[in-house]
């Protein structure tokens, strides 16, 4: 266990200043509390099993996904989320299309969006850039992860996944393996997992033999918290963990192939260890994956991380439905040619169908 101190909030940023009056945006799972995030859930769970009542729940709505830096996931359930709540999307997937190229600012982009949208999701690679810039939007702006360490929607999705296989999240024993000082998805998990009692961290730290600029490289606790207990290899914690939540060990953190060979043995889950190991432990990694996840992990029960990407369209349902949401379900809403039908019935389909 180390004894370095922390000074800063779980996510390693000043905690988000109060929204502008009347406008709500979410930046960090760290400014939700306990019943936020347990209310987003219970939210999410409803609409996981009655996707057909919120069909037209954002019916009117324009949401606008607006992101600097690539995503698969976070990008198409997003807008999947806005397209089965009944609202229309505005995507812009990268900026190759935008006036960026001239040099227009972040700042006027999603000033823009503000104006064409009723919610602007965004992702950008820098701390920060939505603390900063939430301010200029009079619409709320929901992050869709920021820099390395901030993703609060990933958060809940992983909340979700957990909570629903193990009923709680309180005593939860957890492992977090992997790049996790680069990783957003898993600095965001720590903080998000303050909120409950009682749960135990494990980690594996993968550490690249980068250089990071001229000051000594934070210690664990300054990036995790403390009271996180810390292993040599993924194989020492398996028998204290309920869940192991794996993320990359970023091969482009590393200059030396050899360094990053030793990091990656430290921190692979594979079939052959987990079989081994004899319990039920739920794997879950935020994807995308590297070599610490092998395709060997698919076919066992293991794998929870495709029921958790699965998770994305339901929970950010939710995220949206809490920003935007006009219409309670019973008195849902929806243009049938030129007439407005109200308490319309929940349609038979897809819900058989879908993956959550
Ligand atoms: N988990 C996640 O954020 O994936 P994407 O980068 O594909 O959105």
């Amino acid at each position: 266990m180390s004894t370095c101190s922390r000074s800063l909030p779980l996510d390693g940023l000043p905690r988000h200043s109060a929204p502008r009056a009347g406008i709500q945006n979410l930046v960090s799972i760290a400014d939700w509390s306990r019943s936020d995030i347990e209310g987003l859930l219970a939210v999410a769970d409803d609409i996981r099993c009655h996707p057909g009542e919120f069909a037209y729940s954002l019916a009117g709505t324009l949401v606008c996904t607006a992101f600097f830096e690539p995503s698969t996931r976070t990008r198409l359930s997003f807008e999947a989320a806005a397209h089965r709540l009944g609202a229309k999307v505005l995507c812009m997937g990268d900026t190759q299309s935008t006036r960026m190229g001239l040099g227009e600012s972040v700042a006027d982009t999603l000033r823009m969006a503000g104006y064409y949208a009723d919610l602007v999701v965004a992702r950008h690679a820098s701390d920060g850039t939505f603390e900063r810039l939430s301010g200029v939007l009079d619409v709320p702006l929901v992050s869709a992860g920021e820099g390395q360490c901030r993703h609060p929607t990933q958060t809940l999705i992983d909340l979700f996944t957990m909570r629903r296989h193990f009923g709680t999240l309180d005593g939860l024993r957890v492992g977090i393996v992997g790049g996790l000082r680069y990783s957003r998805a898993a600095k965001s998990l720590l903080a998000g997992l303050r909120a409950f009692r009682d749960v135990c961290i494990h980690v594996v730290d993968a550490v690249s033999d980068a250089c990071h600029g001229s000051g000594p490289r934070p210690c664990l606790a300054q990036i995790a918290g403390t009271g996180v207990q810390e292993h040599a290899c993924v194989a020492d914690m398996l028998g204290l963990v309920d869940v192991l939540y794996v993320v990359r060990v970023q091969r482009e953190q590393f200059q030396d192939a050899a360094a990053y060979q030793a990091q990656l043995r430290r921190c692979r889950v594979d079939s052959r260890l987990m079989r081994a190991c004899g319990k039920d432990i739920a794997v879950l990694h935020c994807l995308p994956r590297g070599e610490e996840l092998p395709e060997d992990m698919d076919g066992t029960p293991f794998n929870h991380y495709f029921r958790q990407a699965a998770a994305g369209v339901p929970v950010r349902m939710a995220v949206l439905q809490r920003y935007l949401g006009r219409f309670r379900r019973s008195t849902a809403a929806a243009w049938v040619g030129d007439r407005l039908c109200l308490d319309i019935a929940p349609a038979a389909t897809p819900e058989a169908s879908l993956a959550w």
